[in-house]
């Protein structure tokens, strides 16, 4: 299949975009989070479709993208614990999972009967699904087990001819994938993913404590409740071992490894004398650390001369807590600490 490269910088080829969605065609496009693969969530073909261009497990159901929070109510059950959020968070990085409606198809939702739903930011985004006129199920788009893309070369990179169109645009602002929180019976909160909207953020929110999943920080055999997050993932072809380490440990230690790839700070560069180095950016920045983590990744799969890499600890605070769950997953939770 021929892929089309559109640009998201001419009214035209988004509307082109939105037309190819309405007809059942796949189209990556770009949010303030990473760069979604849309398809129109009311066909089953279509997610048929997406699972196959990604190389997705079928059980790991798909986000739906609406234009507003108010939409939601023809797609999932809706309760005041889902407006309160709409109303803090949405549009934006958050994504709600709600039971679904019978307009919903199973394949959308990898066969359970809830559905997640989120209203993007971006204002490119907002437009395509706005002018779709239909809701648009979209799992990032890499292939499966790759990093997420936030930028539209590493859609390219990825999935050139197997999908109908690529709507370009700029690098992802945020860089990690949307907060995921199921609300469950009694409207009590879990969160299943953690992204730019904080746990705190959402405690301070609903005025409480909320659960979360066990499965962002440990490693376990345990069903996690976002299917998706059983899978390594983002993770670049040689193995990755996070280490837990002051700086001068952390140093000795990959300064002493051979062909190795490092992962690291801004700050850490001069004292890094490795192959490769990548940089996440300013140590104290988990927001720059996000918007970067995926890019370099990519970047260190690239390379055919390191055979692992290193990476520091990111803080668990704020949004570190995402950067620190997508690292350590890309790690397969090989974490190593230095004294
Ligand atoms: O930022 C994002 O959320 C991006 C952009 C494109 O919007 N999308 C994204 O989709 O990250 P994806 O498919 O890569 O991740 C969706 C995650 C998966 O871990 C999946 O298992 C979980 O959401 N999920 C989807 N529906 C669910 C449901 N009904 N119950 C539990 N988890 C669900
Ligand atoms: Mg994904």
């Amino acid at each position: 299949m021929k892929t089309e490269i559109l640009d998201s910088a001419a009214p035209s080829q988004i509307t082109r975009a939105a037309e190819l969605l309405r007809q059942g065609g796949l189209v990556a496009f770009p949010t303030e989070t990473v760069y979604g693969l849309g398809g129109n969530a009311l066909l089953p073909d279509a997610a048929q479709r997406i699972y196959a261009a990604k190389g997705r497990p079928q059980d790991n159901p798909l986000i739906i993208h609406l234009a507003t929070p108010q939409e939601a109510e023809q797609y999932c059950v809706t309760c005041p614990t889902f407006y309160r959020l709409a109303q803090a968070f949405m549009p934006g990085p958050l994504t709600v999972i709600l039971p679904k409606r019978d307009c919903i198809p199973k394949s959308v939702t990898g066969g359970l009967s809830t559905v997640a739903v989120r209203v993007p930011s971006h204002p490119i985004a907002h437009q395509l699904i706005a002018l779709a006129g239909v809701p648009i199920a979209a799992p990032s788009a890499n292939l499966s087990g790759k990093p997420s893309p936030t930028r539209a070369e590493h859609v390219i990179a990825d999935l050139d001819g197997k999908i109908d169109a690529v709507l370009v645009g700029d690098a992802c602002e945020i860089g990690v994938e949307s907060t995921i929180v199921l609300i469950g019976q009694d409207e009590t909160l879990t969160l299943l993913r953690p992204g730019a909207v904080t746990y705190e953020m959402l405690c301070a929110a609903v005025g409480y404590e909320i659960a979360v999943d066990a499965a962002i920080t440990e490693k376990n055999d345990k069903r996690p409740l976002a299917p998706g997050m059983k899978y390594r993932h983002y993770a670049p072809h040689m193995p990755v071992t996070v280490l837990d380490a002051a700086d001068h440990a952390f140093y000795a230690y990959v300064n002493a490894q051979p062909d190795c790839g490092v992962l690291c700070y801004e700050q850490d560069l001069p004292y890094v004398t490795a192959k490769r180095v990548c940089s996440l950016g300013d140590s104290n920045s988990a927001q720059q650390q996000a918007h970067r983590l995926f890019d370099c990744l990519r970047a260190l799969d690239a390379c055919d001369d390191i055979t692992h890499v290193f990476a520091r600890m990111p803080k668990k605070e704020q949004v570190g807590l995402a950067v620190w769950n997508r690292l350590v997953k890309a790690a397969g939770f090989d974490i190593v600490q230095l004294s």
